[in-house]
């Protein structure tokens, strides 16, 4: 697993608040160690519960939320009240529920022009993080077919090697997507993937032993690490060290 770590909870509830423990505390030691913590958030439905069990526990936190910028690792190009978006998820999730200055808050709108959105997001990530951006925290889901963001199996944008966003297409969906590129994910402090559920364990399983041909898999940051915080159904084709 290249020095990423994994963590096996109980079931999706023991996920949710594990994953909400470890999200805060590197959190609070980004802000501790640099001041900021810049977090891009994942959409599909996993992470929600996460989102929820942090919002409760710091809600009440404005100190925390101040010294915190909310980015997106990928976004759907459909309106931000459309039920398929991923801001609207996190807004629901987290982002309303805490004291999350709106200043600081950095959807990735791209309903109009893709192209235009991803070049204006990059630009984004630049001006707020200089011409090398490292985000501190990326949180990041798998799909079943092993994508991750808007990087499914095959795609071109694969290829990227020089832009931190591009524009996207998901077969068979209607609209296009903007996602982070592996050069900025690769560039990232730390990566917490969040897997849940027994559909996604033959991915997990093929992820975490370095399927390339898997876009998760392919997420490895070069001064950062990955974390896999799973439960024990996503996690049930593992070879875990010390079970019989
Ligand atoms: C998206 C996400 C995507 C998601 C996976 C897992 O916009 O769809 O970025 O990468 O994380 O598809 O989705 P679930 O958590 O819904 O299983």
């Amino acid at each position: 697993m290249n020095g990423s770590v994994l963590r096996v909870y109980d079931d999706a509830r023991a996920l949710a608040e594990g994953a909400a423990t470890v999200l805060a505390a590197r959190i609070r030691e980004a802000i501790a160690e640099r001041g900021w913590c810049f977090l891009a958030l994942a959409g599909g439905s996993t992470p929600r519960a996460t989102y929820e069990e942090i919002a409760r526990r710091t809600g009440g936190e404005p100190e925390l939320w101040a010294r915190t910028h909310a980015l997106w690792s990928d976004e759907r190009c459909v309106p931000p009240w459309d039920l398929r978006s991923n801001e609207r998820m996190a807004r629901e999730a987290l982002i309303g529920r805490v004291p999350l200055p709106r200043a600081q808050v950095h959807p990735l709108r791209c309903e109009g022009d893709p192209e235009a959105a991803a070049r204006g997001y990059e630009d984004l990530l630049r001006e707020l993080l200089g011409v090398a951006p490292r985000l501190d925290l990326v949180v990041l889901g798998l799909g079943e077919d092993g994508h991750t963001a808007s990087l499914l199996p095959g795609s071109p944008v694969l290829g990227e090697t020089t832009r931190l966003v591009a524009a996207a297409r998901r077969p068979g969906e209607p609209h296009a997507r903007v996602t982070l590129t592996l050069p900025a994910l690769g560039a990232a402090a730390l990566v917490l993937f969040l897997v849940s559920g027994e559909a996604k364990a033959p991915a997990l399983r093929r992820a975490v032993t370095g399927d390339r041909d898997l876009p998760a898999a392919r997420v490895q940051p070069s001064h950062g690490q990955v974390s896999w915080l799973v439960d024990a159904a996503a996690a049930s084709l593992l070879e875990l060290e010390g079970e019989s």
